[in-house]
């Protein structure tokens, strides 16, 4: 009753294009670990993380300590007109953890906000308003960074401030090369990379953007070989390369930053989600030459929040007390592992991801074509079954599965065990109810 009359007034008073999970929506009241408690009166295994930003979970006592350390001193904001100590000391971690040469930090408060300052710096230092991105990608709501996101659904707009190419992805299947080798798709794709360069963009373009796992799109990584690939391509025509690690930073793919899986070191690196553990947080850590490029005064006034740097500073201290990188790789490998195992249904097209950023794809078993109502069913039995799980994918017939970097092997087990439980619940290709706009999203 309370729960469809909040309902009723989220659809009244908030716009249609906020996508809700679930038949009836969930509302989250507390949680500690990985469990959370619903309005429902439910308590639920969370391998959704509030969308890869819880990154140690519920109710964790070294993040309320320094929160309320902060609190304590009556400052929650002063502006960036002013010494901020939690800024600089969180910014003089991230630069030493960015892997960048001579790096310089600049924070805002939504990886939107950040992929925007990248794309800022990028064109202003490159005098370019061209930009590569990769077929599928999502990097954000704001006006440049919707431009550069590949993936019709959420491109809401038309106009655009950017010109932008779209390169490949790291999906082999879309694109007809399903049948390459890692090494030989590299290559393809670097030829592309080429031709888009010559044929379809100004002589100057200032940047390719890239997600080195792709989250949005259904936890799609890039094939090994393919950065270093583009890499290789961008350096001969000094474009830049910004690394969007909003959903791949601080240890969700195994290693501290995504890239690291690759042979590469960006120019630009853009972060969120994980780093504040709730407390909106982003920014842009790159190299100086590009980071001072710009001529005039540029502040964010929330940007570097002291109480969200107090979490962030906080949280890191926890990811690497506790090595959460590797910790995140070993619990990654058993959930593809027992995913693997118990998921033999032919409707299964595809358990893929790095690390802790996974996603299990549904296809119809006879076509192979996307099966969006079974991937939206089985999202629902996951949640009767007590576990909460995302939906998504380039092509919507995706769970996606990120649970806090602090899961256990336990909870790893009992996810992949009602994983499998709902998909036997739901058959494929029967009885398949129409979809809600809302899940298109
Ligand atoms: C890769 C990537 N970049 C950018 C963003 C935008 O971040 P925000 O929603 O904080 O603006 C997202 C959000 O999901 C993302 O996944």
């Amino acid at each position: 009753m309370e729960i469809s009359d909040l309902m009723d007034r989220h659809r009244a008073v908030l716009p249609p294009w906020v996508p809700l999970f679930y038949d009836e929506p969930l509302e989250i009241e507390s949680g500690s670990g990985r469990m959370v408690r619903g309005a429902d009166g439910r308590d639920y295994l969370d391998f959704y993380a509030g969308v890869a930003v819880n990154t140690l979970g519920y109710d964790v006592p070294e993040i309320r300590e320094a929160v309320e350390r902060k609190m304590r001193t009556g400052i929650v904001h002063s502006s960036t007109f002013y010494l901020v100590r939690e800024q600089i000391d969180l910014a003089e971690r991230i630069a030493a953890a960015s892997g960048i040469d001579d790096p310089v930090v600049f924070f805002t408060t939504s990886g939107s906000d950040a992929v925007e300052t990248a794309l800022l710096l990028a064109t202003q230092y490159r005098r370019s308003q061209q930009v590569i991105a990769l077929r599928y990608a999502y990097h954000g709501r704001s006006f440049g960074a919707l431009s550069v996101t590949g993936d019709r659904a959420w491109q809401a707009q038309g106009f655009t401030p950017l010109r932008v190419a779209y390169a490949r992805s790291g999906d082999k299947r879309n694109g007809g090369l399903a049948g390459l080798d890692d090494a030989a798709y590299a290559e393809a794709c670097a030829e592309d990379l080429r031709e888009i360069i010559a044929t379809g963009t100004p002589e100057r373009t200032a940047a390719m953007l890239v997600e080195p796992v792709q989250g949005v799109a259904g936890a799609v990584p890039l094939v090994p070989g393919q950065l270093r690939a583009y890499a290789d391509v961008l350096e001969q025509h000094d474009i830049l390369l910004i690394a969007d690690e909003v959903q791949t930073g601080w240890g969700r793919t195994g290693r501290y930053w995504g890239y690291q899986w690759h042979d590469v070191t960006p120019d630009l690196l853009v972060f969120a989600k994980g780093v504040g553990s709730g407390f909106p947080l982003g920014g842009v850590v790159g190299r100086r030459e590009v980071m001072t490029s710009l001529p005039g005064a540029s502040v964010s006034t929330f940007g570097g929040n002291p109480l969200a740097c107090a979490a962030a500073l906080a949280t890191l201290d926890y990811v690497d007390a506790h090595d959460l990188p590797a910790h995140a790789l070993t619990m990654g490998r058993l959930l593809r592992e027992t995913l693997d195992t118990k998921l033999k249904d032919p409707g299964v097209g595809h358990v893929r991801g790095t690390g802790l950023l996974m996603a299990v794809e549904f296809v119809d078993p006879l076509s192979r074509e996307p099966d969006v109502s079974r991937a939206l069913r089985v999202q629902e039995r996951c949640r009767h079954r007590g576990l909460l799980v995302g939906l998504g994918g380039a092509f919507k017939n995706c769970l996606r599965i990120m649970p806090p970097l602090t899961v256990t092997a336990a909870e790893v087990r009992q996810a992949a065990g009602i994983i499998a439980a709902a998909v036997d619940d739901v058959p494929g290709g029967e009885g398949a109810p129409a979809l809600p706009t809302s899940s298109l999203n």
